[in-house]
């Protein structure tokens, strides 16, 4: 239980917002959750439901607008393609699919050697730019803007490669 876990960290979060707004505790508290396991477990979830009077529906709400909240594991890298409208109308389903097709993965899966998860997100505030994609890892966020499905696998072999200089 995060609770018991950090119970300092959890007291310092709860006194920046009034008592009869503690569910605004709701972002730091996930944030917290993650970095202890490195991705939003359902147990964190229900536990910060609990600890906020609201339900783990609207917990794992927040989890599924944020790009940088996690429920599920990923490769090395994540590779979130924003397929909202306006990168849609520039031709970003289309290049999910191809990249996807390349990549040999569905949506949401993970390449055979774990470097790479594929995920469709929401607006990414690079709309005129599309195709795009931002790319998380352990170093950070990158943004990569007007992609190809070429020049994203060229940035991959990149990657692979730092990858295996690096062990
Ligand atoms: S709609 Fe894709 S970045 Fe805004």
């Amino acid at each position: 239980m995060l609770a018991e876990k950090y119970p300092e960290e959890i007291k310092q979060i709860f006194a920046k917002y009034p008592p009869e707004q503690k569910r605004s505790a709701v972002m730091p508290l996930l944030y917290l959750a993650q970095r202890d396991e490195g991705l939003v477990t359902k147990a964190a979830l229900e536990d910060i439901a609990q600890m906020l009077d609201i339900t783990s529906t609207e917990v794992a709400e927040i989890v599924g607008f944020y790009t940088l909240y996690h429920d599920k594991k990923s490769g090395k890298y994540r590779m979130q393609v924003c397929t909202d409208l306006p990168c849609a109308l520039r031709g970003a389903d289309k290049f999910l699919q191809d990249l996807c097709g390349n990549l040999g993965v569905k949506v949401g899966e993970t390449t055979s050697d774990g470097m790479i998860t594929v995920e469709a997100v929401m607006c990414l505030a690079g709309c005129d730019k599309a195709p795009m994609f931002q790319l998380q890892s352990g170093e950070g966020i990158e943004y990569h803007e007007n992609m190809t499905v070429d020049k994203t696998m060229e940035l991959v072999a990149a990657l692979r490669k730092s990858v295996k200089e690096v062990k």
